[in-house]
């Protein structure tokens, strides 16, 4: 029998009460575009439950009706798997009512938080217990916990401390049935199986929702902030390796990222280079280890370190900003060591009429760079050849912001037949009827 909106958001209404079910599309308009405007689509219902309970209700009764959910944190995914598509038929099931904190470890560093957490609150939190949070990036905000979790983020610190899923110790998660499954003893060894966490690490809303997490803090270090003007990407990688095994974060900015953000904020650009980096050091740095650097500053204070800092991580909002025509956002990574080479394949590529606005920049020792461009009209050929030139270097279509629905159709460039089989089989596993983010990861 098709499904009533009518009914959907009455039965809705009576697990999460009425004034958390929204479903006028004004009050609905926020929660069906993504962050860059480029999908919009259109649901039955917005849900905002406040516990796990609440969630298994919900999605117990969308499984027994067939309706496709969409788990969202904070809207800030830049691949589209946050929001449904046109004529969707689904619900979107907003976490941020869940965003509660518990204490801090104060032996172990653990700490369990909800799911709709900021990145920004949970930083506060562990700061004002005398503990850091190993993962930061831009959208803190906005950005939540779950969403970091489901899209395992990366950001600006990944070359000290890793991705998101090397600081999440466990999970509570709904699956696709309803039913929970919770880890969050935060146990230090536990061979009993496969590790569901860590399969919902990176499952992008698909396998199931998370609710609650348990993440390992660290101790906050002393920094020196390097700032550096280069001419290419390999003299970028050159400096930047004179610190492996002491990096806390490695960036590079192109210089047209870096005309746009001082553009948007009159921040003064350093030096008259075509890169600059942001070299970000544990401990101190020695004498003597800058000095044959044409080009080179030290951040002296927060404020210094701010601006700099500003200089990296406002130019995707200076791009919004400033850009005009159909954005392409993309995120690639490839071995350290055809960097080089495939900055400048790219930019050659792309260097042809009808593109406009290109920037790259991103997290220079994770092999990582985020290709910015736009067109009018959309082109998504120019997407799939910068893909494929990415495959051909033995690169990975998607470093740090997932598949979603943007490059659902390129996941073969990253993984083999078997392995997208496998991945399959496992979603069938746990999500039989397939209601969990349709077309997010997998074509449909
Ligand atoms: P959403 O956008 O709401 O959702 C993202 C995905 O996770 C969707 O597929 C959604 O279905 C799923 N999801 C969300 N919550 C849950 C849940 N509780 N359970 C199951 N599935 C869920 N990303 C990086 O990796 N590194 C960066 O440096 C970085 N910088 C950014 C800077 C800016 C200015 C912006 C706007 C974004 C940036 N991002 C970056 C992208 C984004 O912030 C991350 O992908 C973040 O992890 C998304 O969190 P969110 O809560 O907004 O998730
Ligand atoms: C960043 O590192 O700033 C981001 O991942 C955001 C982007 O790619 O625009
Ligand atoms: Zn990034």
């Amino acid at each position: 029998m098709p499904v009533q909106p009518d009914a959907v958001v009455d039965q809705l209404a009576r697990i999460v009460g009425a004034e958390q079910v929204l479903s006028a599309p004004d009050l609905m308009a926020a929660f069906v575009v993504d962050w860059t405007g480029r999908y919009r689509g259109d649901a039955l219902a917005v849900v905002r439950p406040g516990c796990v309970a609440e969630v298994s209700a919900v999605l117990a009764m969308c499984s027994a009706s067939g309706i496709p959910v969409v788990p969202q944190g904070g809207n800030t995914g830049l691949v589209g798997g946050s929001v449904p598509l046109a004529n969707s038929g689904a619900v979107v099931l907003s976490l941020t009512r869940m965003n509660s904190m518990g204490p801090v470890d104060p032996v172990t560093g653990h700490v369990s938080v909800g799911a709709g957490a900021t990145l920004a609150a949970l930083q506060v939190h562990a700061h004002d217990a005398g503990w850091s949070f190993g993962v930061d990036l831009a959208g803190r905000d906005s950005a939540t916990i779950g969403g970091m979790v489901a899209t395992n983020a990366g950001g600006i610190h990944v070359v000290g401390n890793g991705m998101m899923r090397k600081q999440v110790l466990g999970v509570e998660a709904v699956l696709a049935s309803g039913e929970v499954i919770r880890s969050m003893s935060g146990l230090a060894k536990n061979n009993t199986g496969y590790d569901l966490t860590q399969l919902l690490c990176g499952s992008e809303g698909t396998l199931g929702v998370i609710t609650e997490v348990s993440l390992q803090l660290i101790r906050p270090r002393s920094t020196e902030l390097i700032v550096a003007g280069c001419d290419s990407v390999e003299q970028a990688l050159s400096i930047a390796s004179r610190f492996i095994g002491k990096l806390a974060a490695a960036e590079i900015m192109d210089r047209a990222g870096l005309d746009a953000v001082s553009r948007v904020t009159g921040i003064v650009i350093p030096f008259p280079t075509a890169f600059h980096i942001l070299v970000e050091v544990n401990g101190d740095i020695a004498p003597g280890e800058l000095e044959d650097l044409e080009h080179v500053t030290l951040a002296m204070d927060s404020s210094e370190r701010t601006k700099y800092w500003a200089l990296r991580e406002r130019i995707t909002e200076a791009m919004a900003a400033t850009s005009v025509g159909v954005s392409h956002k993309l995120d690639i990574s490839v071995p350290l060591s055809d960097l080089d080479a495939v900055y400048r394949e790219i930019t050659t590529y792309l260097d042809q009429p009808g593109v406009r606005d290109v920037v790259l920049f991103g997290h220079l020792m994770d092999g990582n760079f985020h290709v910015f461009f736009t067109t009018d009209p959309d082109d998504t050929s120019l997407d799939a050849a910068v893909l494929e030139l990415v495959a051909a270097h033995g690169g990975s279509i998607s470093a740090e912001h997932g598949v979603g629905h943007m490059k659902a159709d390129h996941l073969h460039l990253s993984r083999s037949a078997p392995e997208i089989a496998a991945m399959r089989g496992i979603k069938a596993a746990l999500d039989p009827k397939g209601i969990l983010n349709p077309g997010v990861l997998f074509t449909r």
